[in-house]
C-alpha cells in the first residue's frame, strides 16, 4: 500500500486540479493524480463534450500527461481520484482497463461507500483485455 503521506500528498494534487475540470454537462467535477514508478507526479481533470460519449474521464487525462511526460515505459505505482462533493467515486471500467495498462499492482485511492478506499488496480479488474 501507499504510505499515509504518500496518499495523502497525492489526494491532495488530485483535488488541486478539480477547478480545472471542464465539466458544464454534469456539473461533476473530478480530479485524478497518478505517481510514477519514477517518483513523478501527473494530474488530470474530467474533460467532457457536447457529444457525452467523447468525455474524458480524470483518471485517463492524468494517465495522458504521464506517458507525455515519461513516455511508453511509463509504470504507475498509485492513482487518486477526488470530487469537490466528497461523493462516492470509485474509477469507471474504461478507466480501471487503463490504470491496469500501466500498472496492475498500482494502487487506487479513491471515495467508496466507507470511505477512502485503497485497493490495488487488478483487484479492481481481475480480468482485464491484455493483447
Ligand atoms: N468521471 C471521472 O472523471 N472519473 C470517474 O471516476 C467517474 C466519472 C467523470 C466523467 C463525467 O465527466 C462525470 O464524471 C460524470 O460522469
Amino acid at each position: 500500500m501507499l504510505s499515509p503521506q504518500e496518499s495523502q500528498s497525492l489526494l491532495e494534487a488530485a483535488t488541486s486540479v478539480l477547478n480545472q475540470a471542464y465539466a458544464i454537462y454534469s456539473g461533476f467535477r473530478v480530479g485524478a493524480a497518478v505517481l510514477t514508478q519514477s517518483g513523478n507526479t501527473y494530474v488530470g481533470c474530467n474533460v467532457e463534450n457536447a457529444s457525452y460519449g467523447l468525455t474524458f474521464c480524470a483518471e485517463r487525462a492524468a494517465i495522458a500527461a504521464a506517458v507525455v511526460g515519461e513516455g511508453p515505459q511509463l509504470r504507475l505505482v498509485g492513482i487518486a481520484i477526488a470530487n469537490e462533493r466528497g461523493a462516492t467515486c470509485p474509477p469507471c471500467g474504461a478507466c480501471r482497463q487503463t490504470i491496469v495498462e500501466f500498472g496492475p499492482q498500482a494502487w487506487v485511492i479513491y471515495r467508496g461507500k466507507a470511505g477512502t478506499e485503497q485497493r490495488q488496480a487488478q483487484e479492481l479488474l481481475p480480468e482485464p483485455f491484455l493483447l
